[in-house]
Order: structure tokens, then C-alpha cells, then sequence
């Protein structure tokens, strides 16, 4: 079973930022089978940490570009919110790969899950609602 599914709940019915979302949690999901596998390699687990890091950087800045095309007022916030993130998830990555720990803590994964989810729900909602209008 994996960590976490993606459902029509958090669907925003565009298909290219849902394709992407879907791909975030492929991504979180193939670290967290990963991490549990009985055998584990370091290099490969901060790697993937890595990759994770790397192609939400990509969705921030496609979702950025979007919110630009229709000018939604609410960018500035929401750029703001996805920086935040990503330097939580650079301290996160940085923190594993210096620890003497040889799995990601399984609080890592519980706070990008509940973060994803009302990131997706709140103000991605928010611009994909005001994108339908504009
Ligand atoms: Fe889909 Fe604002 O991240």
C-alpha cells in the first residue's frame, strides 16, 4: 500500500498541475517504500531526497508560470509559501545527509504529506478556482 494515494479530492481538473502533483507523491511514496526496505543505503535514500527536492522546484516554478498567465493576484503570497517550503525540505535533506541516522524519520514524510494536501486544497484551490473564471 503506499504512502500516500492521490484521489479526486486534491484533483484541481488541470491536467498538467494535476500530473505534477501526482508525480510529487510517486516521488515522496518511492522514498518512503525505500526507507523501508530492510537493507538501506544512505546515498540513494538522501539522493532521492534530492530528486524529491529538485522536481518540486520544477511544479513550484510551472505552477508560478501559470498563475502568471492569467496574472492571479494571489501569486506574490503563494511564491512566497513555496520558497518556504523549499528551504524546509533543503534543512530536511541537509539535516539526513549530515545525521548518522540511515533512515529519512518518518516525521519528514507525515509533514510533506499533511503539507501537500492543504497546500493543495487551500491555495491551490484558491488560483485553480480563479483561473476557471478568468
Ligand atoms: Fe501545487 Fe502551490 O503547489
Amino acid at each position: 500500500m503506499a504512502f500516500l494515494d492521490w484521489d479526486q479530492t486534491i484533483a484541481l481538473n488541470i491536467d498538467q498541475i494535476d500530473v505534477e502533483h501526482q508525480k510529487l507523491i510517486k516521488l515522496m511514496n518511492a522514498i518512503h517504500d525505500r526507507n523501508n526496505e530492510s537493507v538501506n543505503n544512505k546515498e540513494q535514500l538522501a539522493d532521492a531526497l534530492r530528486a524529491l527536492i529538485e522536481y518540486t522546484k520544477i511544479h513550484f516554478s510551472s505552477e508560478e508560470k501559470f498563475m502568471d498567465s492569467f496574472l492571479y493576484p494571489g501569486i506574490d503570497m503563494h511564491k512566497k509559501i513555496h520558497k518556504d517550503l523549499l528551504a524546509k525540505l533543503e534543512t530536511i535533506s541537509r539535516d539526513f545527509a549530515a545525521s548518522d541516522q540511515s533512515t529519512v524519520p518518518e516525521s519528514v514524510f507525515l509533514f510533506f504529506k499533511d503539507w501537500l494536501i492543504a497546500h493543495i486544497k487551500g491555495i491551490d484551490t484558491k488560483y485553480a478556482s480563479y483561473a476557471k473564471k478568468a
